[in-house]
């Protein structure tokens, strides 16, 4: 209960019968020390009055985007520590998923940088429904913590999936996020992500499938576990940077090399993500190269700068270095060997060939290999939740 202690929380309340439940809720947050700020939904107000919530949270209650404040949505969505959504309805799950904002809530949601709560309540054939379950992994994806409904008697009389969850859950889930939003504070983070390209003529070059998305997850996560600062040296990727870090694009193993090794003395947690080429032309032609008559053309390639084996030798003792083994065969032989010959600190390793993981899928199925020996396979997971996990699990070793 201390956690919530003098933290701002905007509280979205929606349309469901387990609204009930959701002024108890506040009730006790306020209970808890924090000051809450209610925003109601047009369905919630046809099952509860604003003035139950103003009661409860000592404010007034924000319910119409062009009767109240102009700007209040954007106020209170850059004050909060916290938004909690509850119950959460198939239908804002809907609209956030697919980026409307058209009423106070889902706009103030849509400003907001804060962690998002969302708790769902419904009718379990809504909850299982595959459009909702899309909408859900969407926003999960994104960083949106879910708590899972429990199963049991439900407000049309049937029993299933879709109860709103206990007052201890609730609790016990926003402690959590409060503890982590200090994880890395005091600490600067640099990350590297997506693929490099060699190029062999002005227009032609090497390079993989690496989407960046890993990387890019474990920067915008560093960021929200507190971290002092993030910078995030890229490759070229099709994503957008994360707000609030500081984003270098580079191209080649050369200019990532570069990137790099000149800020690595400044940071604490170094996390290559980045899948460099080992090998580049020898010579790039300046011209495009033309079609001929000959039947075969033979590249040289020489060898990039192994950038991580540089940082393992060059790291000093407060710098924690991870590497990542994206491996086909023998992953965990060939990620514990680069822990070794790298002087890493962690390896995070996964198959490339497994269903649920690689370049291309939006999940991957991790294994965390440590210095003495241990290790941890985790299970499927969004690649912004494997970076959550891997970043406690750093913050542990810190
Ligand atoms: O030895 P291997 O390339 O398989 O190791 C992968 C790890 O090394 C990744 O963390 C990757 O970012 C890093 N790496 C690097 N520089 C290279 C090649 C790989 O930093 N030239």
């Amino acid at each position: 209960m201390d956690a919530c202690k003098g933290k701002k929380i905007v509280a979205g309340i929606c349309g469901g019968i387990a609204v009930y439940k959701a002024a108890y809720i506040v009730s006790k947050l306020v209970q808890a020390g924090a000051s809450v700020r209610v925003i109601m939904t047009r369905a919630a107000c046809e099952f509860v009055t604003p003035l139950t919530f103003e009661s409860l949270s000592q404010h007034r209650v924000f319910t119409d985007l062009f009767r109240d404040d102009p700007l209040a949505h954007v106020e209170l969505a850059h004050t909060a520590d916290l938004f909690v959504l509850m119950p959460a309805t198939y239908n804002i799950i809907g609209k956030l998923a697919h980026g409307i904002a058209d009423d106070f809530l889902t706009t103030t949601v849509a400003a907001t940088r804060a962690p998002l709560l969302v708790i769902p309540a419904m009718e379990s054939q809504m909850y299982t429904n595959p459009v909702f379950q899309e909408n859900k992994k969407r926003l999960s994806e994104l960083g949106y913590r879910f708590l899972e409904p429990e199963t049991g008697h439900l407000a049309s009389g049937r029993s299933g999936v879709g109860r709103f969850p206990s007052e201890e859950k609730i609790f016990k889930a926003i402690e959590e996020i409060f503890a982590e939003r200090s994880l890395l504070k005091g600490r600067r983070v640099l990350v590297t992500a997506g693929p490099t390209r060699e190029m062999l003529d002005p227009m032609r070059c090497i390079t993989n499938k690496s989407s960046g998305k890993m990387g890019y997850a474990l920067a915008e996560q560093a960021r929200n576990l507190g971290a002092d600062s993030v910078c995030l040296v890229s490759g070229p990727t099709l994503l957008e940077p994360p707000v609030g870090v500081e984003f270098v694009k580079v191209e080649s193993a050369a200019e990532m090399h570069k990137a790099v090794t000149e800020r690595f003395p400044k940071f604490d947690l170094i996390l290559m993500a980045a899948a460099v080429a080992d090998w580049r032309p020898k010579k790039a032609f300046s011209h495009k190269l033309k079609k001929s008559d000959a039947r075969e053309l033979t590249l040289v390639l020489e060898k990039t700068p192994d950038i991580l084996s540089e940082l393992g030798r060059r790291k000093k003792k407060n710098q924690i270095l991870v590497g990542f083994a994206a491996e086909t065969e023998k992953i965990l032989e060939h990620a514990r060997e680069k822990l070794r010959a790298k002087n890493l600190d962690l390896v995070v390793a996964n198959d490339i060939t497994a269903p649920g993981a690689g370049p291309e899928v939006e999940t991957n199925i991790v294994t965390l290999l440590y210095r003495d020996g241990r290790s941890r396979t985790l299970p499927c997971m969004t690649k912004c939740e494997v970076a959550r996990e891997v970043l406690r699990e750093i913050a542990r070793l810190l």
